[in-house]
């Protein structure tokens, strides 16, 4: 089993005002990241995560205003240069970073990851992602959110020329030859004269093969088309986790996805995202969840909830059905997927109020139902039974920790002794590199 831990939420949507989160430090100082990378690899942790998000929500009623005053999706820094400050403190601990394929340009991004996994020794991850986030759109010049497949028809296209930029100079082409002054073997430097339909780079990537030759690939890709992308482009998958039945779906579909392309689906992992609490006991655990219901103020529910999805809760009728909803974000090319899954709990069928819909989604917004809290042994029964269902590949990323670092340091205290005890959790790394590490 592997375990990430996903650091994208610690410092948002309330979680910082809990007792004993950001304690004597406030976002974004490096010290607690650092602090937290140590604890990773004290827990033998495959890997630190940080997603991203790059304009200020202003999804609900077309302003950034109520994001800026409760905190919703922002602030959020480039972390880049974090992870090289932690890669200097461990010494295995991989780390994964996100860059927007919709927006970015696959040069800068994988000339930068090349760099990151130098620092690192080898131990980088790039989660790519399509988006879906207007606030993040608009800092990249578009006005309209680009057509749903077409976001994915240009990722694919992004990882192409990322791949051909990271094989564009052959690991042994560097010399530095003292005696003859000979830099680099010219026959081992090759342009990739890209010419597609979104990008055109004529390469080669100008830099130093890294380590692992290129990045671990993540991709979190959960409509058909996001999967069929998944197959293509993926080492590993992260997923929600919407419950056992949709997620050994979600595993059969990958698989099929898989061998059509021709790769062993035995080699991809899913990691999928789980927020937990673990406490010594079921009882302490439980009375921490209740402190989630007491973090969002009301009044940021529905911008926090307008960004996720890419469509302004605030138009919502006072009367209506997930059902019909639904259709209109399938319409404005926003992540129908993503609505689907905050409202899984309700009848699509159901009419509902605005009211009643807000009363229910502060409970999502909070992460309240999906957050598991209990012993070790409830979570790792817990662990156990997803990782049984989903075919033994993959593992967890441990998201949105109620309170940082003290539910990070419970994971590896509590439940990283428990998973050893029953064989589902390494004892020690066993490589440098992050690729070995997922890979065994
Ligand atoms: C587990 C998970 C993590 C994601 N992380 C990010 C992220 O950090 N930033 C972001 O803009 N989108 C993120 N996304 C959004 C996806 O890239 C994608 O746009 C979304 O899941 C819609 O998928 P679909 O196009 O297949 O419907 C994430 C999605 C999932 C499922």
């Amino acid at each position: 089993m592997h375990l990430g831990f996903d650091l994208s939420w610690t410092h948002l949507e309330g979680r910082w005002r809990l007792p004993g989160s950001w304690s004597g430090v406030t976002f974004p100082d490096v010290r607690l990241y650092e602090e937290i990378a140590l604890l990773a690899e004290r827990g033998l942790i495959d890997f630190i995560f940080f997603g991203d998000g790059t304009g200020i929500p202003s999804t609900w009623q077309g302003s950034p205003d109520a994001a800026v005053k409760w905190g919703i999706g922002w602030p959020r820094q480039d972390m880049s240069p974090y992870i090289a400050l932690m890669s200097r403190l461990t010494r295995h601990v991989g780390f994964g970073l996100t860059y927007s394929s919709t927006f970015m340009h696959p040069f800068y991004v994988a000339r930068l990851l090349n760099s990151l996994d130098h620092v690192t020794g080898g131990r980088m991850a790039f989660n790519v992602i399509t988006s879906t986030r207007r606030a993040d759109a608009a800092n990249y010049g578009f006005d309209e959110l680009m057509d749903h497949d077409l976001r994915y028809e240009r990722m694919e296209e992004f990882i192409a020329v990322c791949k051909a930029l990271w094989d564009s100079v052959a690991p042994d082409a560097f010399v530095w030859d003292r005696e003859t002054g000979i830099v680099a073997d010219t026959a081992k430097v090759r342009p990739i004269d890209h010419v597609g339909r979104f990008f055109k780079v004529k390469g080669p990537l100008a830099s130093v093969p890294s380590p692992q030759g290129r990045p671990v690939l993540i991709q979190a890709g959960a409509s058909p088309r996001g999967i069929r992308a998944s197959a293509q482009i993926a080492d590993h998958v992260f997923a929600m986790s919407p419950g056992l039945e949709r997620q050994t779906r979600h595993r059969a579909v990958l698989d099929q996805a898989l061998a059509d392309q021709g790769r062993n689906p035995q080699g991809v992992g899913i990691l999928w995202d789980v927020v937990l609490i673990v406490a010594e006991t079921e009882a302490e655990a439980k009375r921490r969840r209740e402190q989630l219901l007491t973090v969002v103020p009301p009044e940021a529910v529905g911008a926090f909830l307008s960004h996720q999805i890419g469509y302004d809760l605030s138009k919502l009728p006072a009367q209506f059905t997930i059902l019909g909803i639904n259709e209109e974000i399938t319409a404005g090319q926003a992540s129908p997927v993503a609505f689907l899954n905050m409202t899984r709990h309700l009848d699509p069928q159901a009419t509902m109020s605005r009211e009643e819909f807000y009363d229910v989604l502060l409970r999502r917004t909070a992460s309240y139902e999906e957050t598991l809290a209990g012993s070790p042994a409830q979570i790792a029964d817990y662990l156990e039974e997803v990782f049984e269902a989903t075919g033994e590949r993959g593992g967890f990323m441990i998201a949105h920790p109620p309170v940082t670092p003290r539910d990070l340091a419970s994971v590896v205290d509590y439940l990283v002794p428990e998973l050893q005890r029953r064989g589902r959790f390494r004892t020690a790394y066993g490589s440098r590199l992050l690729k070995d590490n997922l890979a065994d």
